[in-house]
């Protein structure tokens, strides 16, 4: 509960200045467009990219003929010359170009929020001055550090953009091109990485099994680890779970260790796709050593996109010997990033203070306060136990339409279900307005 009122009180402040660059960019665009109507040149195909509105192809055309040097005029705005085109060009500039894009909040991905304060900050904080490159620089050690100290444990970490290369880059180096990768059907490796696992092991065979809920059971790991020995099968060598599921299920922790222990069993290593990692730690109140390498987890991509970060992911290997390499690996893929302090800082931000867990706690939340707003509509059904950020409605599409026509973005490309996700930064006041939308449309 702390963290919702923490997040509601910083929403308004940011709608303030949005409010307040609107209320003067009206007018002002209704003054500039008139007089830019009469003074419209010649412009560049690219340009008109960049706006559809008259006005604004005119000053900005103006502008960039001097500021590219090939063709220099004078500056001349909307009818003004010299100084004054300048003020009001900048000021043109304030009261639009700087308007940030808001949207009403929506429930899609989690991947719509933003950057959360912390991470935010930390960026800042790098943002001074300058680091070493390609992460030899004192903030990607200090996540480094943030991160073993957080794990117990001295294990290597390596920071890439995002998820599919994490995921498909750990599994690569654990696998030989004619290895077997074991996964559950709606598994994102699977279903939405448009085949980068198969590709950056050169070949190693996803085998995919049968999953309820988004889990994979020990039983349906020996079936497929058993099901062919010969020659002329890929030969099973990793098994990939996904914690929080991609159907916004939890693995308990007798759950991981039965997969760990059915997988170690058949020689496979295990590893695990945490795009959601601190959903699943905020949902079992277990500490993120005892959820991965003391049950038998090899090595985790833990999301940070989904937690509050503009953009990353850290690979984590808790056996040094999986990780040999792993940075030539990285860099053959394009994620090796030369400004690494980047990637690294924001997750000091989240991790020092503890807002990973903070903002996935929240998330969290927001979908058990929607879930239970929803229970019992007649003509919803909730599919699948709320345990994380996740809630998937089974309903008619008529009733989705309807939501659809209210506004309301979802995916269903999930078995058809509606996906409603819940991210750091989801308002408990649109949560409801959904709720209510839901309840409305059903009845
Ligand atoms: C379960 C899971 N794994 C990994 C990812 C990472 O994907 P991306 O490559 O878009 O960062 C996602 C993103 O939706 C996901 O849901």
């Amino acid at each position: 509960m702390e963290v919702s009122e923490d997040v509601q009180t910083r929403a308004p402040e940011n709608f303030c200045w949005w409010k307040i660059f609107s209320w003067l960019g009206g007018p002002l665009r209704i003054i500039a467009k008139s007089s830019a109507n009469n003074n419209r040149t010649r412009a560049p195909s690219w340009h008109n990219k960049r706006s559809s509105a008259g006005w604004m192809q005119s000053s900005h055309i103006e502008i960039n003929i001097i500021r590219d040097g090939r063709q220099p005029r004078p500056l001349r705005v909307a009818g003004f010359r010299g100084l004054p085109a300048a003020v009001f060009w900048i000021s043109m500039s304030i009261a639009t170009d700087t308007r940030p894009f808001i949207l009403e909040q929506q429930f899609g991905s989690d991947n719509y929020a933003g950057i959360c304060p912390e991470a935010w900050s930390a960026m800042e904080e790098a943002n001074r001055g300058f680091a070493p490159s390609y992460g030899d620089d004192p903030w990607t050690e200090r996540a480094s550090n943030a991160f073993r100290a957080l794990f117990e444990t001295d294990c290597d970490i390596f920071f890439v953009f995002n998820g599919t290369a994490a995921n498909s880059l750990a599994l690569a180096s654990l696998c030989q091109s004619y290895h077997g990768v074991i996964c559950a059907d709606t598994s994102h490796v699977e279903t939405d990485e448009c085949g980068a696992p198969e590709f950056f092991s050169n070949g190693s065979k996803l085998l995919v099994a049968h999953s309820e809920d988004g889990k994979m059971t020990p039983d349906s790991i020996h079936e497929l680890a058993t099901k062919r020995q010969d020659i002329h099968y890929p030969k099973p060598r990793v098994v990939t779970i996904t914690q929080s599921t991609e159907m916004g299920t939890v693995y308990t922790l007798d759950e991981v260790r039965a997969i760990s222990q059915a997988s170690k069993a058949h020689g496979l290593s295990v590893h695990m796709d945490g795009a959601r990692f601190a959903n699943a730690c905020a949902h079992l109140g277990l500490s993120p050593a005892e959820m991965t390498w003391k049950s038998g987890v090899d090595v985790l991509c833990f999301g940070g996109t989904k937690n509050g970060l503009a953009v990353g992911e850290a690979v984590l290997f808790f056996d040094h010997k999986l990780a040999a390499d792993f940075d030539y690996r990285c860099k053959q893929a394009g994620q090796l990033a030369s400004k690494m302090r980047f990637l690294a800082a924001p997750w000091i931000g989240i991790l020092e203070s503890g807002a990973w867990l903070r903002n996935a706690t929240h998330a969290n939340h927001c979908a058990a306060h929607f879930a239970q707003q929803i229970a019992g509509i007649p003509g919803i059904r909730v599919t699948s136990p709320v345990d994380a950020n996740a809630v998937f409605l089974v309903t008619s599409d008529q009733i989705l339409d309807k939501l659809r026509a209210c506004g309301w973005r979802f995916y269903t490309f999930i078995g058809g279900a509606a996906r409603f996700m819940f991210a750091w930064d989801s308002d408990l006041r649109r949560v409801d307005e959904l709720a209510r939308d839901v309840r409305d449309c059903a009845t």
